[in-house]
């Protein structure tokens, strides 16, 4: 079987390609045959060394395939059952463990056809996805539908911030709008803020050509300011500024740049509300699973590379000019 390695972290040409053997399930394990997998933000930390993994690891954390063989008292799944891979193997629900594994690439990486994982990093792939629609999940989806609903869930008729294109924030347009929410979304060129309104953002600001966005952003709610701001933007000094009094904000980015520029009064004076999000449990993953299912919603695909050129969807997704998810597909 093909899988590729993090040989030489740096590059994306450290990201090299390898035969060996199909792996043989352990007690509790299952052999998944890998069909598709996406790209994530964090896979490109992760292919720079900014986010570490042993040299020589499989990279990537989202996979969807097919289980095909399992290890003795396995008995979550029958073989043949089409699967997605839990980013955190470990935390199956309730709130964070404090002794959590990193993330699925702490125990293998999903860059390869075949993998063998603990039964319970796996979950069932909603039937009317197809396998490159599925392996978009397990990452930025389940990030973005914790944004809108692990704090306080979003009320019909609430507004949310959405800040660009990429796959978490598309993601949570899609999600506010299930939610009977009202989406503002911002992003940096016109033809994208037209995709985004045709995926059903209720209003578009461009914060390349409007430089202080939380303007025109707090202009569209009369004032009175966003309910909820799902911040990739890192800009958490402009994000303040355009929300309501008692708002929530999901931080899903690093602050570090931006961090001096809290206002520890201003957030406490104006009740507002700041959680982290670090994508989420299996449980929380099933419950969008089963949104996602009875609302038959199909993910965003940018563009789907072969498996054999990994490379060129490690670049396209770097070159940022994607909308939402960039896919690799085993064919
Ligand atoms: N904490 C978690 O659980 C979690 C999970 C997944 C991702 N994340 C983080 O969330 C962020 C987005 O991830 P992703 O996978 O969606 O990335 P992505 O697909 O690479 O999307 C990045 C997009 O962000 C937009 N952007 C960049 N700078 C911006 C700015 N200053 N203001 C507004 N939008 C901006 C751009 O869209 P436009 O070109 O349209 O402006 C860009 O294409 C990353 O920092 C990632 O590490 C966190």
């Amino acid at each position: 079987m093909k899988s590729y390695h993090l040989d030489h972290p740096g590059s994306i040409n450290g990201v090299v390609m390898r035969e060996g053997d199909v792996p043989t399930p352990g007690p509790g394990e299952a052999l998944v045959r890998i069909r598709a997998n996406s790209l994530n933000a964090r896979d490109l930390g992760v292919v720079y060394g900014i986010r570490k993994i042993p040299v020589g690891a499989v990279p990537l954390t989202d996979g969807a395939g097919t289980v095909e063989a399992l290890g003795t008292g396995a008995h979550r799944f029958r073989t043949g059952e089409r699967v997605i891979t839990a980013f955190h193997p470990d935390w199956i629900g309730g709130p964070r463990p404090p002794l959590l594994r990193q993330d699925l690439n702490s125990v293998a990486g999903m860059l390869s056809e075949y993998v063998v994982v603990h039964e319970d990093a796996l979950v069932r792939a909603p039937e009317h996805l197809t396998f490159e629609e599925a392996a978009t999940l397990p990452c930025a989806a389940l990030a973005a539908w914790n944004a809108l609903i692990s704090y306080a869930p979003l009320a019909p008729g609430e507004t949310v911030l959405v800040q660009g294109t990429g796959g978490v924030s598309i993601f949570a347009l899609q999600f506010a709008k299930l939610f009977g929410a009202r989406v503002i979304a911002t992003s940096s060129t016109a033809a994208k803020l037209g995709h985004l309104r045709s995926f059903g953002a209720d209003d578009v600001v461009d914060y390349v050509a409007e430089p202080n966005w939380e303007i025109p952003v707090r202009k569209l709610t009369d004032d009175r300011g966003v309910d909820l701001v799902v911040e990739v933007a890192c800009d958490m000094m402009r994000t303040l500024k355009c929300v309501r009094n008692g708002a929530r904000i999901s931080v899903l980015s690093r602050l570090s740049a931006t961090a001096p520029d809290i206002s520890l009064v201003s957030i406490i004076g104006r009740h507002i509300t700041i959680h982290g999000i670090g994508t989420g449990s299996r449980n929380d993953l099933e419950a969008m699973l089963r949104a996602i299912s009875l609302h038959q919603l199909h993910p965003v695909i940018d563009r789907v590379f072969p498996f054999e050129s990994a490379a060129e969807a490690y670049r396209h997704l770097e070159r940022r000019a994607h909308i939402g998810k960039v896919v690799i597909s085993h064919g």
